[in-house]
């Protein structure tokens, strides 16, 4: 079992915009639903946030893909927990998120993620940012080209400095990557934003007010964990190769999620089975059956 508190905060997929850099698939299909490896790619974002231990959960989309989601989870019990679902018109920007999803968020904190983040590897950034109560955090991950990305400074006390997008002098190397957590304040920041040049509410814009209110923290991410980006064609093979080799190698699924409902006991070992029960013979169901069988084994021997 996982060393994560289940908590309250809520949790948001952003999983909409226009994916020009994927077309033509992006014409017909959402960037979110392509594969990676062995499953659609919301699930490596999804999981993430089921490993903190967040479990009411909004997924932002457009009106032609939110059916597929839908479609995809449910309403998300049979994996414990609860999915809602909410249309984004059109790609305004992140922050939009936080005025489509103000009902749902209700007054608890709540974390963003991008539907095309992946992150693997230790996650005790996230887990250790996620016990924070007040103000925001996001993350810094070294990249080796700083310019084409958010670039946050931070001093020593994990407190940012500076954010600047895509700077073409960068002052530090660290990007941020598409997972951000704040408290209840999001809401109203948000709605007071006015779009950018480019006519979306920035995210950055939202970063920069916590900064100012001096409540904007930085959590390092260290070397060992992979930020993997998929917005190219590129970097989706890059991605998929990347999983299938671990996942060959060691026999374990990543982002498996109903292995994650299981492991972090939002569903008992029955619900797992009418899971597995209800997915057609394959590859990912041989999988889970293996680890039903498992759980058989171990009941057995406690005997
Ligand atoms: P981007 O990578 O900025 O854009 P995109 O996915 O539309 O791709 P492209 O640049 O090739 O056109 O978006 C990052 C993620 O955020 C992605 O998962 C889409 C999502 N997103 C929304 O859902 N709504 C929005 O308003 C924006 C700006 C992004």
């Amino acid at each position: 079992m996982i060393q994560t508190k289940e908590n309250k905060m809520k949790g948001i997929i952003l999983a909409g915009g226009s994916g020009s850099r994927l077309y033509p698939i992006t014409k017909i299909y959402s960037k979110q639903l392509t594969l990676i490896y062995d499953k659609p790619l919301i699930y490596y974002p999804l999981s993430i946030l089921m490993l903190g231990g967040i479990r009411e959960l909004l997924i932002v989309s457009n009106e032609e893909t939110i059916p597929l989601y839908e479609k995809l989870f449910g309403d998300g019990s049979q994996i414990g927990l609860s999915i809602e679902y909410v249309v984004q018109a059109a790609p305004n920007g992140i922050a939009e998120a936080f005025i489509l999803g103000e009902k749902f968020i209700g007054d608890e904190s709540v974390t963003l993620i991008l539907g095309d983040n992946i992150f693997y590897g230790d996650l005790s950034f996230f887990y250790n940012a996620l016990e924070r109560q007040i103000g925001a955090t996001i993350f810094g991950y070294q990249v080796s080209d700083p310019e084409r990305y958010g670039i946050v400074e931070f001093n020593e006390n994990g407190k940012a400095v500076s954010i600047e997008e895509k700077p073409a002098k960068p002052k530090s190397q660290f990007a941020v990557p598409g997972l951000y957590i704040f408290d209840n304040k999001v809401v109203g920041i948000s709605k007071n934003l006015t779009p950018s040049a480019r006519g979306e509410l920035e995210i950055t814009d939202v970063n920069r007010q916590y900064m100012e209110m001096d409540e904007l923290h930085v959590e390092k991410i260290s070397r060992g964990v992979a930020w993997l980006d998929t917005g190219t064609p590129e970097a989706l093979l890059q991605a998929s190769n990347f999983f299938g080799v671990i996942e060959d190698r060691q026999g374990l699924k990543v982002a498996c999620i109903e292995e994650i409902a299981l492991y972090k006991e939002f569903i008992d070992k029955q619900q797992f089975e009418k899971l597995v029960y209800s997915i057609p013979n394959s590859l990912y169901r041989d999988y889970l059956d293996k680890i039903l069988n498992e759980l058989d084994e171990q009941s057995i021997k406690t005997l």
